[in-house]
């Protein structure tokens, strides 16, 4: 009879975890963060040479969208790959209360949004899990690419949503915040 080796956890020899701390302290805001910040939305939410994207989508519906608040432009991107239009004005210290003022500094934001419906008409009531889960897929995806861009960042999932959707100019367009993420140095 074979015997079957089962590999030992040998304490102090695993492989360093290369993720880095979720931080809550940022410095303040600049072109230079600004800047990075959309070379993060921008490769995230892009494809690449074949047409596939950085992420997984339950039967490719592809919803979930992406909102770059620009701290020191004042301004609200859509993330549409390379092409991250102006949609709007904004005082990102705005979403900073939304979000409890949990960070100090100025850092830009990522929110990101999504209409149930969508996943629901397709998924009943597992369209909701699906479009939460697509969401985690994004929202590890832009924390690998803001690490890669040298930017500290901070996933956040204690919000007020009405406040935000508010600020944002969501109110009516069925968009329900899911995600908040904070970028900077
Ligand atoms: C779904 C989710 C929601 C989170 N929401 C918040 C939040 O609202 N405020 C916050 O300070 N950190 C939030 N975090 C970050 C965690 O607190 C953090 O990852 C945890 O303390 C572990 O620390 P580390 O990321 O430095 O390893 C959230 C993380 C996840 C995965």
């Amino acid at each position: 009879m074979a015997t079957l080796r089962v590999p030992r956890q040998q304490p102090g020899r695993r492989p360093a975890v290369a993720r880095p701390a979720s931080a809550r302290r940022f410095g303040p805001a600049g072109p230079d963060v600004d800047a990075a910040a959309r070379q993060v939305t921008g490769e995230v939410f892009g494809r690449d040479r074949d047409g596939r994207r950085a992420y997984p989508s339950a039967g490719g519906l592809y919803a979930v969208r992406g909102h770059l608040v620009q701290s020191h432009a004042g301004a609200v991107l859509a993330c549409a790959g390379d092409e991250q239009p102006t949609v709007g004005v904004i005082d990102a210290g705005a979403v900073r209360e939304h979000a409890f003022a949990q960070v100090t500094g100025e850092p830009n934001w990522v929110v990101l949004t999504g209409r149930q419906p969508h996943y629901q008409e397709r998924y009943g009531l597992r369209g909701y899990r699906y479009l939460l889960l697509e969401a985690g897929h994004l929202a590890q995806c832009l924390l690998d690419a803001a690490a890669r861009a040298g930017l500290r960042a901070l996933p956040v999932g204690a919000f007020d949503d009405e406040g935000l959707a508010e600020t944002l100019g969501l109110r009516g367009a069925d968009q329900l915040p899911l995600y908040l993420i904070a970028l900077g140095r």
